[in-house]
């Protein structure tokens, strides 16, 4: 059983699939690994630390991909970089499959089981496997990082001789994994926090963080939390009374922490150029949900715009900003999957095709599209 770690293709991309203590484990389940040359090194992790976990140091992707069972990835592999693929081959990553159909049907026809990490359920058995958690709990946090970097005040209150400094507000949106790691993360630095969500179970959750919770808490609001857990999209109905709860509260804070998502589609728009004009000037906007179109009318991706004196933070790829930490748990996130894939006692791959978490995940296999949600529509 060979195991192969690629390089990522992406520029901005910081992290890589496997550490050097999961060469090790890997090696444990009996598996040779074979580590791209570099694919470590943003991430703190150089190649000399791969090879003393055990890893081979392929000189190129060609090399690191021959005869590999499995290839582990962070984000999707472009258009042609399965070339040389086994065929059958398991290819493990993020693949943002959303929208993405001729992408999927390349790794189709490239022969390979292409697996989406982001697919898996969030039951307790794949909890340790869940990569949007391990991945959002650290953008969350960095938000507050950046967030406080780009303002120009100080977030706790100081009684000094020179004057006192106030509390900076900070107000989150969306209060999911993301949103409560900025709660508590701006509660550490001594801001006074409110947060919101449309989901009814949030409420408890910010106020157990210190947070004071503000929402419209309509009928609509006591069902917008599906059976997965996730948020539902709001009728319009809801989304304006929301929006004025908003406008009235956010002119009076100093940073806004935006973290709404709904699976699948296009991020809410909470934020309107009119809100960031009732913002005082200095006030800071981190959009965490850029990369799905923004919460904020005004975010621009990868970028720090500026309107009226108010910065709006729009970083992609915000796990990246912590490349080493974000890379520990995604390749531990991986590692408990692969684990679920091999047989211990054979050494060998044995993939239950009708477990839940391969069913789940998987995207394609034998040529074909398999995965239900990506079917052709026509
Ligand atoms: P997410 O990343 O899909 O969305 C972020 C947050 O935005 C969510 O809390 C969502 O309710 C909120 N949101 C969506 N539309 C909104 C709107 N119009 N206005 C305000 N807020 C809005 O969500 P995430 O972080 O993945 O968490 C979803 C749920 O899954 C949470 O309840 C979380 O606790 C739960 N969870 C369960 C796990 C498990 O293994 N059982 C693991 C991780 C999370």
């Amino acid at each position: 059983m060979r195991i192969a770690v690629l390089s990522e293709t992406e520029g901005a991309e910081t992290r890589v699939a496997a550490t050097p203590e999961m060469v090790k484990k890997y090696k444990g389940l009996g598996a040779d690994v074979a580590v791209q040359a570099g694919a470590g090194a943003k991430a703190g992790f150089p190649d000399a630390e791969f090879e003393a976990a055990g890893a081979v140091i392929a000189p190129s992707r060609e090399d690191a991909l021959r005869d590999a069972d499995i290839v582990l990835k962070v984000r999707r592999p472009a258009e042609g970089e399965l070339a040389g693929a086994k065929p059958g081959a398991l290819v493990i990553a993020i693949m943002d499959p959303y929208g993405q159909e001729p992408a999927l049907r390349s790794m189709a026809e490239a022969g390979v089981a292409a697996f989406a990490m982001e697919l898996m359920p969030r039951i307790t058995r794949a909890q340790v496997m869940d990569v949007l958690s391990s991945q959002a709990n650290l953008a969350g946090y960095r938000a507050v990082i950046d967030a406080s970097a780009e303002y120009g005040r100080a977030m706790p209150m100081m009684m000094t001789a020179a004057g006192t400094v106030p509390a900076a507000r900070v107000f989150v949106m969306g209060a999911g994994v993301a949103g409560l790691q900025a709660i508590a993360t701006a509660r550490r630095l001594g801001a006074v926090v409110t947060a919101t969500d449309v989901r009814p179970a949030a409420k408890e959750q910010v106020e157990s963080l210190g947070g004071k919770f503000v929402a419209v808490e309509d009928e609509e609001f006591k069902q917008a939390e599906t059976a997965g857990g996730y948020a539902k999209e709001m009728s319009a109905e809801y989304r304006e009374k929301q929006a004025a709860l908003v406008a009235a509260h956010i002119a009076k804070q100093d940073i806004v922490i935006t973290t709404a998502l709904i699976p699948g589609r296009p991020a809410p728009k909470l934020v309107t150029k009119a809100m960031v004009e009732s913002m005082k000037p200095g006030s800071v906007i981190v959009d965490l949900a850029v990369e799905r179109g923004g919460n904020c009318e005004l975010s621009k991706p990868g970028k720090i715009a500026t309107h009226n004196g108010v910065k709006i933070v729009g970083h992609l790829n915000v796990p990246g900003r912590l490349a080493s930490t974000a890379s520990s748990l995604y390749a531990k996130n991986l590692y408990a999957f692969v684990e679920t894939l091999v047989d211990k006692e054979s050494k060998t791959l044995s993939v239950k095709w009708d477990d839940e978490l391969v069913k789940a995940t998987c995207l394609t296999r034998d040529g074909a599209v398999v995965h239900t949600a990506f079917q052709p529509t026509a």
